[in-house]
């Protein structure tokens, strides 16, 4: 029986046995930047210790992962913060450089040199005292966001729970969470736009009812018919947020050194459609701004692939993917199902809710800020300092893919600031 596609979608993904509850998890099916490379948990390590110091250094630094998959975004964050304390104690006592990756050179305050020792402050009991600040591996607190169960050899440090958690006071991370977030298709038909009903067994498609008139209303503010008259977007914080045009689409392509695909090609493989379709996105921006609403005082980033108002697809971007390949997206439990984000849409609905300014740049851009930009060390540097050149030359490669504007580096990252100056989020 044929059912709307949000339907669809929840029990595929989400039901019993549904395709991210059961079996080994997303990283068997597709690459995301969490997989890509360490390099990217190096860069979110920096944006933490730049909302620790926002922060005023809380006794408690929460960092939230909302989809968090398998855990393993929170496992090389915990081993980063680990490793960056520990080498820069060292066991020796001696100082060093940089944390263990050595991907990305380390800044003033940043956890590869915030030691116990570094952060000492005089005691107000005793001026003449030194008071020593816990360091941030020791006030750090990870929660996994995640439908499905505990890994078993998840380190005990890591808090696993199916609900975003209330007054989180620190960073919550969305990465390719809302682009598998149920949504509803519609299609635009001689009488306007009406739903699309899949039947979940083979994914056959047919036209239901008129769309509701909160779809309405969001088609007509977020996904217009080319032919409807303009309608300004009630964006409530758009005049002063930040904000990037073009394309988020990257041409997907097999990620380097893996058999799997990066998920971000719009369209659907071999179910031929002629009419205009759009995913409306209202659920998206619902779960956007129910997690931003979770957070008393810090910043919420999603990072995902999806397109802005100007620029939408004209015939929707769902899609499947399994097994590393790109597929029909059939609703039956096999197959992950996906659909590009609004981003400007769920930005304005976080927005609202935070009342901050939003910002939303390419994952290339925002890298680039966070000190990975991945350009190649002067070949001058070889000469001078081989092993040097080969380090640099190394950071480099694991950088490139994530700043590919072709693939990864083209998906959009959304940062919203709750109670904090955009600032630190985003400076260089
Ligand atoms: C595409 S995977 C991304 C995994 C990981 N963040 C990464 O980037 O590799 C999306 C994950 O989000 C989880 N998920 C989706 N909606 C969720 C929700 N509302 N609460 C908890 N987990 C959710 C799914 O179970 C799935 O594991």
């Amino acid at each position: 029986m044929s059912i709307p596609w949000r339907d669809a979608m929840s029990r595929a993904l989400y039901g019993p046995g549904g395709f991210f509850v059961s079996g080994t998890g997303p990283s068997d099916h597709f690459r995301t930047s969490v997989h890509a490379s360490p390099a990217f948990a190096a860069a979110l390590l920096r944006l933490i210790s730049e909302v620790d110091a926002a922060l005023g250094h809380p006794d408690r630094l929460d960092v939230v992962d909302v989809g968090a998959g398998r855990g393993e975004l929170l496992r090389t964050l915990l081993r980063s913060i680990e490793d960056a304390v520990g080498l820069a104690v060292g066991n020796s006592g001696e100082p060093t450089r940089s944390g263990r990756s050595g991907l990305i050179p380390p800044r003033a305050g940043s956890p590869e040199t915030l030691t116990s020792t570094a952060a000492a402050r005089p005691s107000r009991d005793d001026p003449s005292s030194v008071a020593v600040r816990p360091s941030l591996a020791e006030r750090v607190r990870f929660t996994a966001v995640e439908y499905a169960t505990r890994p078993q050899n998840l380190p005990e440090e890591i808090n696993w729970t199916s609900e975003i958690p209330d007054g989180i006071n620190g960073l919550l991370l969305a990465t390719e969470w809302l682009d598998n977030v149920p949504l509803d298709v519609a299609v635009h038909t001689a009488d306007g736009w009406r739903y699309v009903l899949v039947d979940p067994d083979g994914g056959a498609e047919t036209v239901g009812e008129p769309v509701s008139h909160a779809d309405l209303d969001w088609l007509t503010t977020w996904w217009p018919h080319p032919t409807s008259p303009p309608h300004a977007a009630r964006d409530l914080t758009s005049t002063d947020a930040t904000s990037q045009s073009g394309s988020g689409f990257g041409a997907a392509r097999p990620a380097q050194g893996s058999s799997l695909t990066a998920r971000s090609r719009p369209g659907r493989p071999e179910t031929p459609h002629s009419d205009h379709r759009a995913e409306m996105g209202r659920s998206r921006d619902e779960a956007w701004a129910n997690a931003v609403k979770k957070i008393s005082r810090g910043l919420a980033v999603a990072v995902d692939y999806g397109h802005l108002k100007e620029d939408r697809p004209i015939d929707g971007t769902l899609t499947g993917y399994r097994a590393g390949r790109q597929v029909p997206p059939v609703p039956d439990g096999t197959t992950d199902v996906t659909a590009h984000v609004a981003m400007d849409s769920v930005a304005s609905a976080g927005a609202a809710v935070a009342r901050c300014a939003y910002s939303l740049v390419s994952q290339r851009e925002a890298l680039r800020a966070l000190g990975a930009d991945g350009g190649r060390p002067p070949l001058s540097l070889a000469g001078t300092d081989p092993a040097g050149y080969v380090r640099a030359l190394a950071a480099a490669s694991a950088v490139a893919e994530l700043t590919d504007p072709a693939g990864l580096g083209g998906h959009w990252w959304l940062r919203q600031p709750v109670g904090i100056p955009l600032g630190p989020a985003v400076a260089r």
